[in-house]
């Protein structure tokens, strides 16, 4: 299979999008590398570890970045996932340990061992491949693909008016990553907020697959609850699996080819904005949605 890293905050669609990860066929996932965002980045560690438990894979988790560049401090979105990330339940159980390498010194070290094949989805801020990439000058030419959960090119923004979390989180480093040649297709919110998941398909998911479907659905009650009452909607946008669905099925997406950069200070900053004359990245602009939320639910439903 597609050997990938999901590089992630955990998070409540992160948890979703790490479970379609190891329940997709076509997907080997080799380990996961985490950062700050939804939550701390100790608690999105042991959030990761959680999950590599429940779901019974034997991958390391390597932690990533505490902070955005330049800063010493960071607000969790505990709003939006709750006081440790996995909506209403907390106290979340410490289970095993972290990789001894940081997060980006593993991904550099697994985009050398595997060569051309490595792709890497990142769903949370971009500080980890922003420091990848300042590790190793062949991190770049290595990566077999980079598919970001992140961006809202022809659409409002979700933390402000003009941008999306995980570009907002850290801006510099995303504009970093978008200075740099990498193979990249970036899912925004233009496409994440077309695979809206409601509480019935959470109710039908438990039905199948009791743990794991069971899992989702109990910590998914307080994300839908934002959904609601912030933005009106009757369900949740699959944001990151998203991602890791466009990673091996591109062709259900429509993808727009330019550069892009990210507003680093003003009223719009983290907005990404095009620019021609940066690298070429494909940009998501429209997908099957309906398509993403079915093969979500049936590889997620045949997990026990
Ligand atoms: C992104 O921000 C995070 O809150 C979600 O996990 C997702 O990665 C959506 O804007
Ligand atoms: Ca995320």
């Amino acid at each position: 299979g597609m050997k990938l890293i999901i590089d992630t905050d955990p998070g409540i669609d992160d948890a979703m999008a790490i479970a379609y990860a190891a329940a997709a066929p076509e997907i080997e996932l080799v380990g996961l590398t985490t950062v700050f965002g939804n939550t701390h980045v100790h608690q999105s560690s042991r959030n990761a570890r959680y999950l590599v438990d429940k779901l019974g894979l034997n991958i390391p988790v390597a932690e990533g970045a505490p902070f955005a560049r330049g800063e010493d401090r960071h607000a969790p979105s505990e709003h939006v996932h709750g006081p440790e990330g996995f909506g209403d339940f907390t106290d979340i159980p410490h289970i095993g340990e972290n990789h001894a390498l940081t997060g980006a010194e593993f991904l550099v070290e697994m985009a050398r061992a595997h060569r051309g094949e490595l792709v890497v989805c990142a769903v949370g801020p971009l500080t980890n491949i922003a420091d990848a990439i300042k590790l190793d000058p062949e991190f770049s030419d290595n990566v077999a693909k980079l598919v970001i959960m992140g961006g809202a090119v022809y659409c409002p923004g979700n933390i402000t008016e003009h941008a999306e979390a995980n570009i907002y989180h850290d801006a510099k480093a995303a504009d970093e990553v978008f200075a740099a040649s990498l193979p990249t297709v970036l899912v925004g919110l233009d496409v994440t907020l077309k695979t809206l998941y409601e509480t019935a398909d959470f109710e039908g998911l438990a039905q199948k697959s009791p743990d794991m479907g069971g899992f989702l659905r109990n910590i998914s009650r307080f994300y839908l609850k934002f959904y609601k009452e912030v933005g009106g909607l009757e369900g949740c946008g699959l944001h990151d699996s998203t991602a890791v669905i466009a990673c091996t099925h591109e062709p259900m997406f429509d993808v727009v080819e330019t550069g892009l950069q990210v507003s680093l200070e003003g009223s719009d900053i983290g907005a990404t904005r095009i620019n021609p004359s940066r690298p070429a990245v494909r940009v998501c602009r429209n997908v099957d949605g309906a398509g993403v939320v079915q093969l979500f639910t049936e590889r997620v439903a045949s997990l026990p």
